[in-house]
């Protein structure tokens, strides 16, 4: 076995302990379809970070590289509080590998299977955050690519009015954009397609309006429990994001305002140029139809089965409750 796939392959446990390019691994945090997340001691400066180290065969993608180069670079050049600050990218063994901030909490993915749909205030709340960043990244000519749950990171806020404090990660580090079919040459399958925009599927040139699409699928997860469209395949559901009309919210969360459903149309619209300009501009249609609509306190779906006329139970109301959770 080379080293580089032992580096990558090797039972997590087999890490734990040894040093990579002057982090000694301490644990491994999580695995995604590309990459191994560990968290690890950064010797030279005595603190803890989130070493992630990509698959091997991405470091043989030229593509991949360049844009892991280049995007890396840009990440790290931007300075924003919802994005998760890169500390170095490099190589070793053949290995590329990201040191960044270690955020205590858990990935909005993690959250969502646990939780289930939040109400529209956690989740405005969430999103603000969210689009922020995305926002912030497209002013630097940056384009995510793969906005999705995994991405967003939920840590713990900084008192009671910002009960978690969320971050966006993985900047420009998807295999999508480097196959049409959400498959790679070997056959790999590159992650969800759950979140991913007509124009990238059928690829054409992505700007930041493919991040307000993909943004707009997570904050519809959020509120409906479900992403917008599903589907028992994954052609259909690549057909599904480049020609069917999303579902309105309303259909799954019949206690929302129906004025949200026509933000979600528009954000999810399947030309580009029919979309907010902004994931900012999004968020505020959002909280405008929220507000004044009686969703603001509105219960979640798994909190729907209180018989009618039954004395709903006490404040405090579930969108002042941090939704922030320990990573076990
Ligand atoms: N900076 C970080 N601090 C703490 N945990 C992190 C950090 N970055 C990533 N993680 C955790 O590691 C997990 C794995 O991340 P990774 O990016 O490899 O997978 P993913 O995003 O879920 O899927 P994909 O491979 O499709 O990107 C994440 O879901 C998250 O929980
Ligand atoms: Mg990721």
């Amino acid at each position: 076995m080379s080293r580089e796939t032992s580096l990558f392959s090797g039972r997590p446990s087999e890490l734990v302990g040894q040093q990579i390019a002057g982090y000694r691994i301490e644990q491994e945090i999580g695995r995604g379809g590309m990459a191994v997340v560990y968290r690890a001691r950064d010797l030279r400066l005595e603190r803890t970070v989130a070493l992630k180290l990509l698959a091997p065969e991405l470091a043989r993608n030229d593509t991949f590289r360049r844009r892991f180069t280049h995007e890396s670079r840009a990440a790290a050049a931007i300075d924003h509080p919802h994005i998760v600050p890169v500390f170095e990218a490099g190589e070793t063994d053949g290995v590329l590998y990201i040191a960044m901030r270690f955020v205590a909490g858990s990935d909005l993915r993690h959250l969502l299977d646990r939780e289930g749909p939040l109400p529209p205030a956690t989740a405005v709340r969430v999103a603000a955050q969210v689009a922020s960043a995305l926002d912030a990244a497209h002013e630097h000519g940056l384009v995510h690519r793969d906005v999705k749950p995994g991405n967003i990171l939920v840590s713990r806020g900084t008192d009671s009015d910002h009960p978690e404090h969320v971050y966006l990660t993985d900047f420009g580090l998807t295999k999508k954009s480097l196959s049409l079919t959400g498959f790679t040459t070997v056959g790999q399958f590159v992650g969800t397609l759950d979140y991913v925009a007509p124009e990238q599927i059928s690829g054409k040139p992505v700007d930041a309006r493919c991040d307000v699409y993909g943004f707009a699928c997570v904050v519809f997860e959020i509120l409906a429990g479900h992403p917008p469209f599903l589907r028992d395949d994954d052609m259909a559901l690549l057909w599904a994001h480049q020609y069917d009309d999303p579902p309105p919210l309303t259909e799954s969360r019949p206690g929302l305002p129906p004025r949200m459903d026509p933000v979600f149309a528009k954000a999810l619209a399947k030309n580009p140029d029919d979309r907010y300009p902004s994931c900012l501009t999004f968020v505020a249609a959002l909280r405008a139809a929220t507000a004044g609509g009686g969703a603001g306190a509105g219960p979640a779906p798994a909190r729907m089965g209180r018989p009618p006329g039954e004395e709903a139970p006490k404040p405090p109301p579930r969108w002042a409750e941090p939704v922030f959770v320990e990573r076990t």
